[in-house]
C-alpha cells in the first residue's frame, strides 16, 4: 500500500479513538490556523507522508469535532464507519459520476440508492431523483423542475428563453430555510416571489390562509413550499392537507425535508409526514440524519419529464448507453464525485430498522436532554422536541436573559465537553439543540447535563 494511504488510515483511526475523550471545540483563531498552515509553497514539493502527517497535525486545533456524539450544534450528523469507508474507496476509485459511460458502477449504484430512499421515505416509486451536494442544490434542482412545469404549461420555453416574457412565479411558504431563498435567486424566480403564509402559533402554515391566497390570484403560477421539520424546532406543516389544497388550485408543492423527511423511516414518527407522498418535489440530505459524510443530498421529482427538461444536457462527445442512466441529465453538475457509494453503504449497513433506530434514538435522547435541562435552575424550554430539535434559554432572574443565554452556551462550549449553538428565535436568544449523530449515547447526555449543572449551580 502507498505509505500516504497507510498513514492516513492510521491517523483516521487515532482521530476517531480520541473523539470520546477529547474536546469537542477548540480555540483556534483564523490567525493561529493561518500561521500553522500557511507554509511557503515549495519549488519541488514535500514527501507525501510528511504532507499527510503535517496536515493532520496542523488542522487539529481547527477541527470542530462534529463527528463526536456530544456535538449538538446546527443539524450535523456523523459518519457511519461503512459510509466513511465507502467514501475513502470513492476517492481511491476517483470515478467521475457524470454519465453512465464514465462510471457504470456509480450510475447503477445511484439508481439503487434512489429506489431505496424512495421506499424508506414513502415517496412515489415513479419519482425521478438526483444525488446532489446537499439540500441547497436539491432545492435548486426541484424548483427548476417546478419552474419548467409551471411555465411550459403556459406556453413558455424557460430553458430556451429564460424568464424574459414569462409571468412572475410566486412562492407561498410558512417556515422556510434560507437555502430555499437562495435557490429562488439562482433560478431567477427571486426572493421577492415569496409570499408568507400565516402560521398557527408560529408553527404549521394555516391551511385556510393558504387556500385564501391560492384563490386570490388563481392565475399566477404558484409553488407552495412546505416544511417537513423546520430548522429550529423540527416542526412540520400539515403536508397531506396542504398538498390537496395546493393541487386543487394547480400549484406545485415542494417539500423541504432536509432532515425531517427521515421521520418517515420510523413507524413511531411517520405520522408527522402523513400525505408527504402527494407533493410534487422533495429535497433532503443524507449528510445530516442519515450520517453519511459530507456532501450528500437528494432531490426527488414526481414529474420526471419536467425534471429532465430542466436539467438534461447534451454534448457531441457524450457516449450514449441506451439503457444506462446519465446522472448529469438529472442534476446541476457535469463532472462530479460518485457520491452514491457512501449513501449505498450507509443504507446497506443500517437496513430499514437501522435507519428507524437512528431516528428514534436521536429523538429519545433529545427528550432526555431537554427533560434534564428543564430540571436545572433557570432553564426555560421554549420549544420542546417534536423530533430531534429543541430550543431552550437560560434565565437570569431579573437580569438579561439574552446575555445569560449567550454566556452559558459560551461557558459550556469553552469547557470542551460538548458544543451547542445560539440563535435568535421569536426575538430572544436561545440555545439550539440538535441530536443527529448515530454515536450519541445516554452516557453522553448524562455527561452534558452534569456540565450544565456545574455552570448553572455556580
Ligand atoms: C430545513 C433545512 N433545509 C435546508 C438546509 C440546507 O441544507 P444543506 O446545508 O445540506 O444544503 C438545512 C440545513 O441545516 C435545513 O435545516
Amino acid at each position: 500500500m502507498e505509505p500516504e494511504l497507510k498513514r492516513a488510515a492510521e491517523l483516521a483511526a487515532e482521530y476517531l479513538a480520541g473523539l470520546d475523550s477529547g474536546r469537542i471545540g477548540d480555540e483556534a483563531t483564523p490567525e493561529s490556523l493561518r500561521e500553522r498552515l500557511g507554509r511557503p509553497l515549495t519549488e519541488h514539493g514535500v514527501p507525501g507522508t510528511q504532507v499527510v502527517e503535517e496536515l493532520a497535525e496542523d488542522v487539529r486545533e481547527g477541527l470542530l469535532n462534529t463527528a463526536s456524539g456530544r456535538f449538538f450544534g446546527w443539524v450535523i450528523g456523523g459518519g457511519l464507519p461503512a459510509a466513511v469507508a465507502a467514501d475513502w474507496l470513492t476517492s481511491v476509485w476517483d470515478q467521475n459520476a457524470a454519465g453512465f459511460a464514465c462510471s457504470p458502477a456509480a450510475s447503477v449504484v445511484e439508481e439503487i440508492v434512489g429506489t431505496w430512499v424512495k421506499e424508506l421515505l414513502g415517496l412515489p416509486a415513479e419519482a425521478s431523483f438526483a444525488l446532489v451536494t446537499g439540500c441547497q442544490m436539491a432545492h435548486v434542482t426541484a424548483l427548476a423542475a417546478a419552474r419548467h412545469r409551471l411555465l411550459s404549461d403556459r406556453g413558455i420555453d424557460v430553458e430556451r428563453d429564460g424568464l424574459f416574457g414569462a409571468p412572475p412565479i410566486r412562492v407561498l411558504a410558512g417556515e422556510h430555510h434560507e437555502t430555499l431563498l437562495r435557490a429562488l435567486r439562482l433560478i431567477g424566480i427571486g426572493t421577492g416571489a415569496v409570499v408568507k403564509v400565516a402560521q398557527e402559533d408560529g408553527g404549521p402554515i394555516d391551511l385556510e390562509a393558504l387556500e385564501a391566497l391560492l384563490e386570490k390570484d388563481a392565475q399566477v403560477p404558484t409553488v407552495v413550499a412546505l416544511a417537513a421539520g423546520d430548522l429550529n424546532r423540527g416542526a412540520y406543516d400539515r403536508l397531506g392537507e396542504a398538498c390537496d389544497i395546493a393541487h386543487r388550485h394547480g400549484a406545485w408543492v415542494h417539500v423541504d425535508g432536509a432532515f425531517g423527511l427521515w421521520a418517515a423511516a420510523s413507524p413511531r414518527f411517520r405520522h408527522l409526514v402523513n400525505g408527504v407522498e402527494r407533493a410534487d418535489s422533495w429535497a433532503t440530505d443524507a449528510h445530516k440524519w442519515l450520517n453519511v459524510p459530507y456532501d450528500s443530498g437528494l432531490a426527488f421529482v414526481r414529474d420526471r419529464e419536467a425534471h429532465r427538461a430542466a436539467m438534461s444536457i447534451s454534448a457531441a462527445y457524450k457516449v450514449e448507453v441506451p439503457t444506462g442512466r446519465d446522472p448529469f441529465d438529472w442534476g446541476p453538475e457535469w463532472s462530479r464525485r460518485a457520491r452514491g457509494f457512501a449513501l449505498y453503504a450507509a443504507l446497506r449497513t443500517m437496513g430499514r430498522h437501522g435507519v428507524a433506530g437512528v431516528v428514534e434514538r436521536c429523538c429519545d435522547l433529545t427528550e432526555k436532554l431537554v427533560d434534564g435541562l428543564r430540571a436545572l435552575p433557570g432553564v426555560e424550554v421554549l420549544a420542546p422536541p417534536i423530533i430531534n430539535q429543541a430550543l431552550v434559554r437560560f434565565r437570569a432572574g431579573d437580569g438579561d436573559h439574552d446575555a445569560r443565554t449567550d454566556e452559558v452556551i459560551q461557558r459550556l462550549n469553552a469547557g470542551g465537553v460538548a458544543w451547542f449553538g445560539p440563535t435568535t428565535w421569536g426575538g430572544v436568544r436561545v440555545m439550539r439543540i440538535s441530536v443527529s449523530n448515530f454515536r450519541t449515547t445516554t452516557e453522553d447526555i448524562d455527561r452534558v447535563l452534569r456540565a450544565f449543572a456545574e455552570i448553572l449551580d455556580e
